[in-house]
């Protein structure tokens, strides 16, 4: 599974990046209005900094706008991701953004029908948003777990990119599950390596080592 980055915070994105944990990047509005960074300028560093898809997303609603938005983002760097919602018009922008040969994310999907129709809009991403329906009490993995049967049983080529992430445990279900890649915040990237047995084994051979008077460099 691939590892995107769901932010737009460069120190945060240069700090997972060194360690090769950055296939990929997503903003949406709310990321950038958090960063207090201009869209374009902002989104231009995150793409000179990793390799991977970046995705940018527009704020038109109606799909002449939102291709006029796109053209304009794709132009920033060769690894934007176009970033549409999915609705009617964003469909037929993510139709002739991805003719075009633009990578699209096709976003806010919150249903099977949704991602079934993004796949045949020809979306390079589809984001089923995890977390937010897991705050309706509503089962977000399981959303993740419809999309790909779909997508096997038909052959769609695409990439199921799991967002609105809240927790560790949603990226190890999305693994099992086969999503093709997650985005997460850092802060969840990071708290996957936290183990309370981990914490309790390394106390105690750090007393041992002192104990026994244990000195390598
Ligand atoms: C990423 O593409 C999404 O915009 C993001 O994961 C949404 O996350 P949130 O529901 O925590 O805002």
């Amino acid at each position: 599974m691939k590892f995107f980055v769901d932010t737009a915070d460069t120190d945060a994105i240069a700090e997972l990046n060194a360690l090769g944990m950055v296939d990929g990047v997503t903003t949406n509005p709310s990321l950038i209005l958090k960063s207090g960074r201009d869209i374009l300028e902002v989104t231009k560093e995150i793409c000179d900094m990793v390799s991977g898809p970046v995705s940018a997303e527009v704020i038109a609603l109606d799909a002449e706008s939102m291709i006029a938005e796109g053209r304009k983002l794709a132009e920033i760097a060769e690894n934007i991701a176009v970033k549409v919602p999915l609705t009617w018009d964003g469909l037929k922008a993510c139709k002739v953004l991805t003719d075009e040969g633009k990578m699209v994310n096709v976003t806010l999907c919150f249903s099977a029908n949704q991602a079934l129709l993004a796949a045949k809009a020809g979306a390079t991403f589809i984001s089923p948003f995890i977390g937010r329906l897991d705050d309706l009490n509503m089962d977000g993995l399981e959303l993740i777990a419809d999309i790909r049967e779909i997508y096997d049983n038909y052959g769609f080529e695409t990439n199921i990119l799991a967002a609105s992430i809240r927790s560790a445990n949603h990226m190890s279900e999305c693994a099992k599950i086969g999503a093709d890649v997650a985005t997460a915040p850092p802060g969840v990237i990071k708290a996957m390596a936290n183990h309370v047995l981990t914490d309790k084994g390394l106390d105690q051979f750090v007393k041992d080592a002192k104990q026994a008077g244990i000195k390598i460099v």
